[in-house]
């Protein structure tokens, strides 16, 4: 059956609450007591078996004998009801159910809220929760939740993974002057998830920016999917991000990917932002939800004191809006309004003796400047002006501009006066904030949203065309040969089905078709070990390099298997590959891993001390676009080796973004087939000169 739109749960036009109770106290009294004092103007059916009135509304035995099929039910009633409640409500037509009770999956029960989940979606009905708080919708006065009040209002819609976070975020809206329209406990997710909220938000009138504290994500790739669609911003706060499943991996990408990274990597290609903390997630939700996006990179920084504009100048470098010399035009229209030490470079200081004119004057034409993509004015407050006559000020500048669609953030720092001339601010859609890096860090986020919109929906190279059934058909050989990875010479097959350059790599099995190979292949070689027993060929003496000619072959042959006996003298031994020796290049490490929440995934870094001692890595959910694997290049500390240090020529960072697109491809073709896989080292030469795959490794997945 086709499932409901949410627009009943959000929008509620009748609810009813299922265990309402007449007991003060009660979760099922708490909810009736804040629809009604909250404002809510729908139709309320209490249901109880027992009562008859709860605050003056009319109680009903159950759900079947409420007048109408209510939009939504709010069920709280003990867990062990709760599975016939929402069969009940699916008979009676009730589409959405805001199950606030406890005491299922978080507590080993998951069986009881698949049964629940399966029964509503038997009639098209759907689940938020259970163990939530509920939904506060300003918009609706729909407090259906037992949070105290419904929040400050305003333009962010947040989603809460965690109840007691969303009901501490309700209170503190009001202490920290940042609203929302709407408040969603998300709870355990059994049915309705960050995806689904995501879609209806973003098409919610009464919502212009989706903020979201997050845990953890059931399906990673829905909830990327639905953000790549959203057109409006979405910022998310994500706790929990220490290591899973890293200790157990058999690849050196699984060993160094975390949850941290790859949710961040997953955020990234979602084009969602993210908070740093929970003051971040409110300063940065409050600028995007009153804010435009800023277009371009040159932001201009007003003040009326040098302390904060050189603090304000540390934070825009450090939250990557650098800030430029204003061009000619602007500096000298700018100097006249300020006394002659003033300084109309950037960050613009007007000095102390800047009052109402000086500020509106120069608010008026900085924002409305062409060279000028957004701008953050500052204020320290002086005895000589008054902070809410400065903040009309500047709100009339921005107005009286005649421009639209540049974003605009301020800095009062100051006492009282300056807080409440804030809150005016705030109120008249202008995000003001107590410090001058807040207000650098609001605009930077308006910026990376536009950055990061740009190129979320990017197409990534089509799997068409590709061997797939060649790739799996050297895959069922290592399984029938029960081996769970595969040598090097079939990993760097099955990469080059995907046209990822790999060293040419051949198998010996006698030392004259070592020598024939080699010869083949072209003076020097490098000789490896082949044995599935044997993962680390350097550590048993497995690996002979610049190998020059016929005699040293023949020697490197006899050596290597010496070596490989005396480490393991039951090893089962292929032979030999013989490798063309790929000229010394610029190292790098690319792997995959199929992570819980996300699937194949992809890992850049550079390769040496940088992965092995700094783990200094990267990451995307695969499949990854062009820019996407660009953009990885500039997110590792060691970003500058690849631009080229020391007189080199930058190196071919549009082939190694190709290379990680195709792999990135394998991985999704081949997700049932690979569980972790590494080329290491990947060797990238200057720019148009290629690189080079030198080593490959494919681990298996398991099959049942
Ligand atoms: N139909 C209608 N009413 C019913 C039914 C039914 N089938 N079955 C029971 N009821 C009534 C009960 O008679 C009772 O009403 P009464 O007060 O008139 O007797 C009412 O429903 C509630 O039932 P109780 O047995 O009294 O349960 P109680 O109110 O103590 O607890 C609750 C129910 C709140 C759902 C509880 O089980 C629970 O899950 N609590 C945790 C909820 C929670 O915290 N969720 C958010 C987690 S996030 C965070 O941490 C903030």
């Amino acid at each position: 059956m086709k499932l409901d739109s949410l627009d009943g749960l959000m929008k509620p036009k009748s609810v009813a609450v299922v265990g309402a109770s007449a007991t003060p106290g009660k979760i099922g009294y708490t909810v009736i007591q804040n629809l009604q004092k909250d404002g809510y103007k729908g139709a309320v059916y209490p249901i109880n078996p027992n009562a008859t009135e709860i605050l003056g509304y009319k109680v009903y035995p159950n759900v079947t004998s409420i007048p109408e099929a209510a939009d939504a039910a709010i069920i709280t009633v003990p867990a062990k009801f709760c599975l016939d409640v929402v069969d009940e409500c699916g008979r009676k037509g009730i589409k959405n159910l805001i199950i606030i009770t406890s005491g299922f999956s978080e507590v080993g029960d998951k069986e009881l809220e698949e049964k629940m989940v399966e029964t509503a979606h038997k009639y098209g009905s759907r689940i938020l929760g259970p163990n939530i708080v509920g939904i506060c919708s300003n918009s609706e006065k729909f407090n259906g939740s037992f949070a105290p009040f419904l929040p400050l209002e305003g333009k962010s819609s947040l989603i809460s993974q965690s109840g007691a976070l969303l009901i501490a975020i309700d209170a503190s809206s009001y202490i920290r002057g940042v609203g929302f329209d709407k408040l969603i406990s998300i709870g355990n997710m059994a049915d309705i998830d960050f995806a689904d909220l995501v879609t209806w938000l973003d098409k919610d009138e009464n919502t212009s920016c989706i903020s979201m504290y997050v845990e953890g994500f059931k399906d990673g790739r829905t909830f990327i999917e639905a953000c790549q669609k959203a057109s409006k911003p979405i910022i998310a706060l994500k706790s929990g991000v220490s290591a899973h499943g890293a200790a157990a991996a058999a690849s050196h990408t699984g060993s160094l990917a975390g949850a941290a990274k790859v949710y961040g990597a997953a955020f990234q290609q979602a084009g969602v932002i993210q908070a740093a903390d929970l003051d971040d997630l409110f300063d940065r939700s409050l600028a995007l939800s009153l804010q435009p996006p800023m277009k371009g990179e040159n932001l201009l920084v007003l003040t009326n004191g040098g302390g904060v504009g050189v603090l304000a100048t540390d934070a825009a470098e450090k939250y990557g809006v650098p800030l430029k010399f204003a061009p000619a035009d602007v500096q000298a229209e700018l100097k006249k309004h300020m006394p002659e030490f003033g300084s109309a470079k950037n960050p613009v200081d007007m000095t102390g003796m800047a009052g109402n004119e000086w500020y509106y004057a120069t608010t008026k034409f900085s924002y409305a400047h062409k060279w000028v993509d957004g701008l953050v004015v500052l204020y320290c407050e002086t005895a000589m002006t008054n902070p809410l006559e400065i903040a009309q000020s500047i709100k009339k500048a921005v107005d009286d501009s005649g421009v639209k669609g540049k974003p605009v953030t301020v800095s009062f720092v100051g006492g009282e006066r300056s807080v409440n001339a804030m809150r005016w601010l705030v109120d008249h859609g202008i995000p003001a904030y107590g410090a001058p890096d807040l207000a650098i860090n609001a605009i930077a986020a308006l910026r990376e949203f536009y950055k990061m919109k740009e190129i979320v929906n990017e197409a990534p190279i089509s799997c068409e065309g590709f061997q797939y059934e060649q790739a799996v058909e050297i895959i069922n050989k290592a399984r029938t040969e029960g081996r769970d990875s595969l040598t090097e010479i079939e990993a760097k097959q099955v990469f080059s089905i995907y046209g990822l350059p790999v060293t040419a790599t051949e198998l010996a099995k006698t030392e004259d078709e070592a020598v024939a190979l080699a010869k083949k292949i072209g003076f020097p070689v490098v000789m490896k070990i082949v044995s599935p027993d044997i993962l680390h060929k350097s550590d048993a003496g497995g690996v002979k390099v610049n190998i020059k000619d016929e005699a040293a072959a023949r020697d490197a042959y006899q050596t290597i298997l010496k070596n490989a006996k005396a480490y393991k003298a039951n090893a089962n031994i292929h032979g030999i590959a013989v490798q063309e020796m790929a000229p010394w290049g610029t190292e790098v490490i690319l792997g995959s891993v199929n992570d819980p929440t996300f699937g194949p995934t992809m890992m850049f870094g550079l390769g040496g001390i940088f992965v092995e001692v700094l783990k200094d890595v990267t990451f995307r959910v695969a499949p990854v676009s062009q820019n996407q694997a660009l953009r990885m290049f500039s997110e590792i500390r060691g970003a500058p080796i690849l631009a080229g240090v020391r007189g080199e020529a930058p190196r071919d960072r549009e082939a190694l973004a190709d290379v990680i697109c195709r792999y990135s491809s394998m991985i999704i073709q081949l997700q049932d087939e690979i569980s972790e896989s590494d080329a290491n080292p990947v060797l990238v030469y200057e720019e148009g000169k290629g690189v080079k795959v030198v080593d490959a490794r494919i681990i298996l997945k398991k099959k049942a």
